[in-house]
């Protein structure tokens, strides 16, 4: 094989994986900014939008938005979404203006400078429902309840972890993974109390050497030995936390917001906590990346072009050095 040719192939197959991974690193979608750490490791789900040909499901998209308009919409802002951009679920203009006449916006300031609440326009980003961070956190026992535009990208898991956390309260969750969590808390519990039981000791033996030199010191407390967990009475979580399984410290500051039939759905889905949980989860990942799909698209696109362009630069190649030898 004379030399040229073995390294035309060489400068082909580097190409091909050149031009593969280009396109896939577009296709595929990109990691996530921040861990949310802390809880449970939630299970991973399946999803329409997963892998490189991955696509939104518009009927779970329109329940989704039902289930944040009607259970979440009180709390949580979406401020980077415009009601126009419910086309993309398949709403029509009269439904899109609709829903956004169901919200008061706040505009101004009027000829005399003062601001004014009006019907919502299609062109409307989703209000915050709460004027300012303070009021927010007022409502809510002190945690302010954080906008969900881009909730689906700024947690590692994504979907998996929206639908996690909301599966993630006591009624609906295993009672393995609740035993689980409360083994875990329990052997904390246990390093904790070896740790204080160690230097308890440390400080009686100081004590007792400064009573022998007749000093007076106090005698340090014995700590006591943990009782296992086995409620979640027993996490010793403050009042004002929620258990939830999923989230940070197993304490979350959001009341269960889902109960299974919140919503009446528009298609007829029964509205269990799961159906509603998964919907939203899949529509919170529509409004954190509304393009995810031309972005997959294009990047197959990509892929194409490049391989179309490695093989007739092959072939450019090949004729090119048949005239050398
Ligand atoms: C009564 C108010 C209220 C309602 C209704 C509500 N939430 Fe929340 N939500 C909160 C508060 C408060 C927090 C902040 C929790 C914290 O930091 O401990 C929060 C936090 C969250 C988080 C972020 C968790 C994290 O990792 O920081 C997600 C996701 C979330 N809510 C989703 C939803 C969804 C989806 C719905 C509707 C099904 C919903 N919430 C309904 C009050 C609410």
């Amino acid at each position: 094989m004379p030399k040229s040719s073995r390294y035309g192939r060489k400068a082909l197959a580097a190409s091909l994986v050149i031009a593969l991974s280009g396109g896939l690193g577009m296709a595929l979608e990109s990691s996530p900014a921040a861990a949310a750490g802390g809880g449970f490791p939630f299970p991973e789900q399946s999803w329409s939008f997963d892998g490189v040909f991955g696509t939104f499901d518009r009927a779970a998209l329109q329940r989704g938005f039902q289930v944040y308009n009607e259970a979440c919409s009180a709390c949580h802002g979406l401020e980077y979404v415009a009601f126009r951009n419910l086309a993309a679920l398949g709403y029509n203009d009269e439904q899109i203006k609709a829903f956004a006449a169901e919200k008061l916006i706040v505009d101004g300031p009027d000829d005399e400078g003062e601001m004014f609440e009006r019907e919502g326009r299609p062109s409307d980003l989703f209000p915050s429902p709460f004027p300012n961070a303070q009021a927010a956190a007022a409502s809510n026992n002190g945690a302010v309840p954080p906008d969900l535009s881009l909730m689906a990208k700024a947690r590692a898991g994504g979907a998996d972890y929206i639908y996690a956390i909301l599966m993630g309260y006591q009624d609906s969750l295993p009672e393995s993974v609740l035993q689980e969590i409360f083994d875990l808390r329990t052997a904390e519990n246990e390093k904790k109390y070896k740790a204080a039981l160690e230097e308890y000791e440390d400080r009686l033996d100081a004590y007792q050497d400064k009573i022998e030199d007749g000093q007076t010191a106090t005698e340090p407390v014995k700590p006591e030995k943990p009782e296992p967990v086995t409620s979640v009475e027993d996490l010793g979580l403050p009042d004002t936390a929620h258990f939830n399984a999923y989230f940070a410290g197993f304490g979350i500051a959001m009341g269960q917001p889902l109960y299974g039939d919140d919503v009446e759905f528009a298609d007829g889905t029964e509205a269990t906590i799961e159906q509603q949980a998964r919907d939203v989860a899949h529509f919170l990942t529509w409004a954190a990346e509304p393009t995810m799909e031309e972005r997959k698209r294009s990047g197959i696109k990509v892929i194409l072009f490049l391989i179309v362009l490695t093989a007739l630069f092959y072939a450019v190649k090949r004729k090119v050095w048949a005239d050398l030898h």
